[in-house]
């Protein structure tokens, strides 16, 4: 077992690489790096759910960004949550620490980024305490006019508390790993039609 802890950054931005989650991922990255041991992947390059599975299974904790459109995640996430569905219960996720990062314009990012923590709980991933947040350009705007007003918007120094409480939520999975329960899951007629009329 390495000593730090290995995270994959998988980037599901509309953008890929060069997009605003990239930028986000950037911040996150500089804070994780001297503690952890990074990976990542961009699903604008490798789509998909498949192509993801080995860094996945090699990752002691993740985290997934996405920008919000339409009040939704890209259509890059969905595509990958969809070809995931047959790993749900798996080691790939029990028990995994995950962060979710969301940007956004304005309006829409809190609701992508609550529904997103719930299919990854759903899933089998942990949350940790503080590990979701949603970066916006209109907190960012307002943050330049009012700074105080804006004192209680999420900004980029929040992920300094999201990258700590990652770390520490893969350390403790680490050292004292728990010996988590699944229900039965369908792994196969999920997708089989049951309308008969
Ligand atoms: C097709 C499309 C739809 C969008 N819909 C929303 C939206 O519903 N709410 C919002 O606040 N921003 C919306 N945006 C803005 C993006 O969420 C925002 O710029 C985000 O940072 C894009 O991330 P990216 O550069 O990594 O793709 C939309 C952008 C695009 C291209």
């Amino acid at each position: 077992m390495p000593a730090r802890p290995r995270i994959l950054l998988l980037n599901a931005s509309l953008a890929g690489d060069t997009g605003n989650t990239a930028a986000l991922l950037d911040h996150l990255a500089a804070r994780l790096g001297p503690h952890a041991e990074l990976s990542r992947l961009t699903l604008a390059n490798t789509p998909g759910f498949a192509a993801c599975q080995p860094a996945l299974a090699a990752a002691d904790a993740l985290v997934i960004a996405t920008g919000t459109h339409w009040d939704s995640w890209s259509s890059h996430l969905q595509h990958f949550l969809e070809t995931a569905t047959p790993a749900e219960g798996t080691a790939l996720w029990l028990g995994k620490p995950v962060a979710c990062l969301v940007s956004e314009h304005s309006v829409g990012g809190k609701g992508v980024l609550s529904r997103l923590q719930g299919v990854l709980l759903t899933l089998g991933c942990m949350l940790p305490p503080m590990s979701g947040l949603v970066l916006s350009l209109a907190a960012q705007t307002a943050a330049e006019h009012d700074p105080a007003a804006a004192e209680d918007f999420w900004c980029a120094d929040d992920l300094a508390i999201l990258a700590h409480n990652l770390l520490a939520a893969a350390a403790q999975a680490r050292t004292t790993p728990a010996n988590w329960l699944t229900w039965p899951v369908d792994r196969t007629g999920f997708d089989r039609r049951w309308i008969h009329v």
